[in-house]
């Protein structure tokens, strides 16, 4: 039986579908089925108004994010709205109350644009509840995940059929070094995650907690057990038994299995949080455009490999073509007088002052890439053996400009882009257009999630918690999911 309310709720889904015009887009206008710290989505406010860019666009437009709550009248929701400079403005939102309904308005010179206000029907819940969907596939499927990622496949292929309890006392016994390698066996069992850590240096469990904890309160994780190396260095070398270990970054030489570094995790389940520089505020905070910046190289960063001595040695004999200086000394302490004085650190936003920036090593990958791509400049980046998660889908001439490992031919890859800038404009492009496909964080969640349950479907033994483990549990937060429950009943129909 269609109770009115039911036909009404039917007649507003339908309203909300058809009325979010395409130039509007974004998991944001899903705040239900997809929740995130920071929801966004993206407007298109050119093609909308008819007019071409210009900054006054900015201050022409307007957001207004209303919703109501079941605890008092409104729900608290703060907006933020970021400039892309090229015509498209993000706006991300925050929810702080399990709202029952949100309404999203637009303004064009205080005017509403076409179709707004948009309605979206509840429960909307913020981040920190622990209202998990149950089933995997569904959930993965509302929140604009893909079922895989070639990447995810590859990186599993020489995992089949698993025993994880002979494979951690092979882990443990090669790599148990307390000294210099850290990593955690993890077990999620009935959606509880727990742990044991081996090593001196373990404080960066808090980021494979906050992951772990993140998904588990969106969706009913599989149950599974996974090892993950603390450190930045790969440890599984090619010549040696593929044991399975997960870790932030990879390097040509061997076989662990990657997964998005903590860096870029930590940008994602922070946003418009603890964290500032993500994949979205860097396209906002930008304030010039391509032909407003200084046609330089821009660098910054401290002494972790000589080839960023070497970038200063560059630099100083073309003081012309780049602005690089070393803001640390700690693994080339005697050479501070040749390289230093050390300069302050500059905001990252002002790396987009300049037309190029340069991508060099540090330890391992430099975990800046990211933001680097999403920037807008062209990036010049440095060959090399380490890689993160995405970096296979990056081409170079298309999404950067490559770079001799020793740096012999940054200068002349440097002059190459100032003589073309159009070219070197067109890459700086197609790394932005990059990064919002591959590495906004609904990409960084979904990528997890697969990864984590394609790893689970491998585990052929079973997953037991051990005695003495540690129980890491979710940070308790008042939340309304029974809605949910209502809902689902409604959306049967
Ligand atoms: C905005 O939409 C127009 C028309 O569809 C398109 O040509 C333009 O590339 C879009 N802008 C951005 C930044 O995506
Ligand atoms: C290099 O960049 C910094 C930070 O943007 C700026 O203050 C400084 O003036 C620049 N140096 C030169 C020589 O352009």
């Amino acid at each position: 039986m269609l109770s009115i309310s039911n036909i009404i709720l039917m007649i507003l889904i339908v309203m909300v579908h058809k009325t979010i015009p395409d130039h509007i887009y974004g998991p944001g206008l899903k705040p239900k089925e997809i929740v995130m710290p920071a929801r966004y989505f993206f407007v298109n406010i050119t093609s909308i108004v008819g007019r071409k860019y210009s900054p006054d666009l900015y201050n022409e437009f307007a957001v207004e994010i209303e919703g109501t709550s079941a605890k008092q009248s409104y729900c608290r929701i703060w907006v933020n709205k970021l400039n892309r400079r090229d015509g498209t403005f993000i706006v991300r939102y925050k929810v702080y109350d399990t709202c029952n309904d949100l309404s999203i308005s637009l303004y064009y010179k205080s005017k509403h644009i076409s179709g707004s206000p948009f309605t979206i029907m509840g429960p909307i819940q913020p981040d920190p509840c622990h209202c998990p969907e149950q089933n995997f596939d569904t959930w993965l499927k509302q929140y604009g995940c893909p079922k895989t990622y070639d990447k995810v496949t590859h990186s599993l292929k020489l995992h089949n059929q698993v025993n994880m309890k002979t494979k951690l006392r092979k882990i443990i016994d090669r790599f148990h070094k307390p000294e210099s390698v850290s990593f955690c066996h993890y077990v999620v069992k009935d959606n509880e995650v727990y742990r044991n850590c081996y090593g001196k240096h373990v404080g960066f469990n808090m980021f494979s907690d906050n992951i772990l904890l993140f998904l588990a309160r969106k969706v009913i994780l599989p149950d599974m057990e996974l090892v993950i190396n603390l450190g930045d260095w790969p440890l599984v070398r090619k010549d040696t038994e593929p044991l399975p270990i997960f870790s932030w970054c990879g390097a040509d030489d061997t076989v662990d299995i990657i997964m998005p570094t903590y860096d870029i995790t930590e940008s994602t389940v922070e946003n418009m949080g603890r964290v500032t520089l993500d994949t979205l505020s860097v396209q906002g905070n930008i304030e010039r455009d391509w032909s407003e910046r200084e046609p330089k190289a821009v660098w910054r960063g401290r002494d972790s490999r000589i080839e960023r001595l070497k970038l200063v040695d560059i630099s100083r004999a073309n003081p012309d073509l780049f602005n690089v200086s070393l803001t640390n000394f700690f693994f080339f302490r005697d050479q501070e007088q040749k390289y230093g004085p050390k300069q302050p650190h500059i905001s990252f936003f002002k790396f987009f002052d300049y037309k190029y920036q340069v991508n060099v090593d540090g330890t391992v990958a430099a975990y800046r890439l990211p933001y680097l791509l999403a920037g807008g400049g062209m990036v010049l980046k440095q060959n090399s053996p380490y890689f993160e998660h995405f970096y296979e889908l990056l081409q170079p001439w298309k999404h950067y400009v490559p770079v001799a490992r020793d740096l012999s031919d940054l200068t002349k890859r440097l002059k190459w882009a100032l003589a073309n800038d159009n070219e070197a404009r067109k890459i700086a492009e197609n790394a932005r257009i990059f990064a919002n496909n591959n590495l906004l964080p609904q990409h960084i969640i979904c990528y997890h999630a697969v990864l984590f349950s394609e790893w689970s479907k491998r585990l052929e033994s079973k997953v037991t918690v051990e005695d003495g483990m540690t129980h890491v549990p979710q940070t308790q937060f008042a939340c309304d999911c029974k809605a949910t429950e209502l809902h689902e009943d409604h959306k049967e129909l």
